[in-house]
């Protein structure tokens, strides 16, 4: 079978993964507080939406209001997309996490049918992983999760904050296909944001980490440059 690619929407970025990320697969964004995640997630589903596929954006911390807030200073009209039906905002609370830890996969699932989404964003990773109370029901839900949004063919970003290049893997790195790492590193007197594709399976990816900016458009990334400066 062809292997189908899935854009990113980010400017520099998709040149560097061969076009896209693989349709139906599921990848980790990992970053620290402030590194982009959300914003490069959140472009991800606008990328779709415009191109006719339709977009999922799964928070576990805040609520629709707050997330349409979050992304109102980009131009990327997302209350007509939101409105469209085009991206779908879904918030699910810590008040029905009890309801959800039965089946926390069901009321995701039925969005992902009614409105045929393609496109999946999670945020975040330990969000959803609270819904559980064992290292070892976390697994398996997250496992289940990322199996059933597959059954529908749709392509996942998933959120984290762990740091990939100085804490031990951890299951869910193991779990997706693709790890993109952010980063906001502190250079002399300023902070530098660079990005770097860690893995990608059955991709040649760039080996780079690039710099990367962030502005009224999203992110833009600069695969010609060089993160750290010699
Ligand atoms: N319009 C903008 N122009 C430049 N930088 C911005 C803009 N909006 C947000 N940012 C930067 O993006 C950061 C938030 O990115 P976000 O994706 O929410 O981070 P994360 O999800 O990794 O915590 C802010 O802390 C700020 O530095
Ligand atoms: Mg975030």
């Amino acid at each position: 079978m062809p292997i189908e690619r899935c854009t990113l929407g980010v400017s520099g970025l998709d040149q560097c993964i061969e076009g896209g990320l693989l349709r139906g697969s599921s990848n980790l964004v990992a970053g620290g507080p402030g590194s982009g995640k959300s914003i490069l997630c959140m472009q991800f589903l606008v990328d779709g939406a415009v191109k006719g596929e339709n977009g999922m954006y799964v928070s576990f911390e805040e609520d629709e209001t707050q997330m349409a807030q979050n992304f109102s200073p980009f131009g990327w009209e997302l209350d007509k997309l939101v409105k469209g039906g085009k991206i779908m905002l879904k918030y699910f609370s810590p008040e029905h996490v009890a309801t959800y830890l039965k089946a926390p996969v069901d009321p995701l699932l039925d969005t992902v049918r009614q409105y045929n989404v393609k496109r999946i964003v999670i945020d975040s990773a330990s969000g959803y992983e609270i819904l559980f109370d064992s290292d070892y029901s976390r697994r398996v839900g997250l496992l289940k999760l990322l199996e059933s949004l597959k059954k529908y063919g749709a392509t996942i970003l998933i959120t984290s904050e762990r740091d990939l290049s100085t804490e031990a893997p951890n299951f869910i790195e193991f779990l997706v296909n693709g790890a993109i790492v952010l980063y906001n590193t502190r250079q002399g007197s300023q902070r530098g944001r660079g990005i770097e594709v860690l893995k990608m399976r059955a991709t040649n990816h760039t080996q780079k980490i690039m710099p990367m900016k962030i502005d009224k458009k999203g992110i833009t990334v600069y695969p010609d440059e060089l993160f750290f400066q010699a």
